[in-house]
C-alpha cells in the first residue's frame, strides 16, 4: 500500500449515504439521555451496554439498537444525537450526508412524528449553516412490520413532506422481501420521493432483483450478496446502480468472517458503483473514515479506488447535477494537490 493512501482516504471530501442516525447513538449519550428522560435501561452501566455489542447476526444487533433508541423522547434528543453525528462527519471530511431514520421505532412509543422530524431537521439546518455539510433525510420503513403500518407512517409524515428527500426499507431482511412493500413504495414514488432499500445484506440476491424491479429503487443499501449471481453483477454495473456498502457493519454482523474476505474491491473492479459508509457507527466500531481505513488495511485498495469511491458517493447522491459537479470538482482539486501532512513533533 502506498504510504499516502490512508491520509488520502481520510482527507478526501466524501458523501455518506448509508447512516442510520439512531445507530450513531454512542453508549455515553444513551446513558445521558436515559438519565435526562427518566428512562430505565436494561443495562446497568456503559460497560455492560458495550459488552452487549457482540453480535452474531443482523437480528442480534437490531434487538440492542431498538433498545438504545428507546431513550429518545424529545425534539432536543433528536437534535443532540444528529448534531453529535455531524461533528464526527465533519472531522471525517464528509461534505454531504443523507441520513436514515426509523420513525416507527419512535411513534410506536408515543413520540410524535413532528418531534422526530423537527429535531433531526433543526440539527441538519445548523450543520448546513455552521459546518458547510449539505444533507437530506430518508425515512425508513421497518420491514418486520406490516405494509399497512408503513402506509400509515407515510400518511403521518405527509405534513413534513418538504423535509424528506426519500424513503428507505430497513430492519430484518429474512422473511421480509421487498415486494411486501410494493404499494407503499409506489405511493412514495408518486409523491416525488427518492426510493432506496436494504437488500442483499443477509437476504439473497433475489431480494436485490425485486428491490430493483418491484420497488424501482435508485440505490441498493448493502447489496454485497449480489456476487452470488453473475448476471445480477453485470446488470448492476450496466445500470450504474449505486450500492451503499458498509464494511465494518458487514464484519460485525458476520456477513463476512473477516475484512480480508470483503468484496468491496471485487465490486469496484466489476464496474459497480460502490460507495463506503458507516451504517451504525456507534455499534460497529467506527465512523466513515474508520470504514475506509479498515478496508484499505485488509484489501488491495489503490488510490484509483479511493478516487472512485468518493466520486461514486457524489454521483449516487440525491443532489442537483450542478451541486454534484461542484463536489466532484472539489474532489478533483483534492486529488491534484499534494497532501498536507501534520508536522511531526520533536
Ligand atoms: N437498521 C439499522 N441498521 C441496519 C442494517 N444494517 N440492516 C438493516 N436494518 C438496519
Ligand atoms: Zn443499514
Amino acid at each position: 500500500m502506498s504510504s499516502d493512501l490512508i491520509p488520502t482516504l481520510q482527507q478526501m471530501p466524501k458523501a455518506e449515504l448509508h447512516l442510520h442516525i439512531e445507530g450513531s447513538l454512542e453508549p455515553e449519550m444513551i446513558f445521558e439521555l436515559a438519565r435526562r428522560n427518566g428512562v430505565k435501561l436494561a443495562y446497568s452501566s456503559i460497560e455492560q451496554l458495550r459488552a452487549a455489542y457482540a453480535f452474531t447476526d443482523l437480528q442480534s444487533f437490531l434487538d440492542v439498537y431498538y433498545a438504545g433508541a428507546s431513550v429518545l423522547l424529545k425534539e432536543q434528543d433528536f437534535f443532540d444525537m444528529t448534531w453529535a453525528y455531524l461533528l464526527r462527519a465533519k472531522a471525517d471530511n464528509v461534505i454531504h450526508v443523507e441520513i436514515f431514520f426509523d420513525p416507527q421505532t419512535h411513534t410506536e412509543r408515543g413520540v410524535g412524528m413532528r418531534t422526530v422530524i423537527n429535531g433531526l431537521s433543526a440539527a441538519l439546518e445548523k450543520g448546513r449553516a455552521e459546518l458547510g455539510i449539505s444533507s437530506g433525510l430518508i425515512m425508513c420503513f421497518l420491514r418486520h412490520l406490516s405494509e399497512e403500518d408503513a402506509l400509515a407512517t407515510l400518511v403521518l409524515a405527509m405534513p413534513f413532506r418538504d423535509k424528506l428527500i426519500g424513503v428507505g426499507l430497513d430492519s430484518g431482511e429474512q422473511g421480509n422481501p421487498p415486494e411486501k412493500f410494493a404499494r407503499v413504495f409506489a405511493q412514495a414514488r408518486a409523491l416525488g420521493l427518492h426510493v432506496v432499500a436494504h437488500a442483499g445484506e443477509e437476504g439473497p440476491p433475489a431480494f436485490i432483483r425485486t428491490a430493483l424491479d418491484v420497488l424501482e429503487v435508485e440505490r441498493i443499501d448493502h447489496g454485497v450478496r449480489c456476487v452470488e449471481d453473475e448476471a445480477l453483477v453485470q446488470r448492476l454495473a450496466r445500470e450504474k446502480m449505486p450500492l451503499t456498502v458498509c464494511p465494518l457493519s458487514n464484519i460485525k454482523l458476520r456477513v463476512f468472517d473477516k475484512m480480508e474476505q470483503h468484496n468491496l474491491v471485487q465490486l469496484l473492479d466489476a464496474g459497480i458503483k460502490a460507495t463506503v459508509n458507516s451504517d451504525d457507527p456507534a455499534y460497529f466500531g467506527g465512523y466513515v473514515n474508520d470504514n475506509f481505513v479498515a478496508a484499505a488495511n485488509a484489501l488491495p485498495l489503490t488510490r484509483r479506488h479511493a478516487y472512485q469511491l468518493a466520486c461514486n458517493s457524489f454521483e449516487a447522491a440525491f443532489l442537483p447535477e450542478a451541486i454534484k459537479a461542484e463536489y466532484i470538482d472539489r474532489l478533483d482539486t483534492f486529488f491534484r494537490t499534494p497532501l498536507t501532512t501534520v508536522p511531526e513533533i520533536g
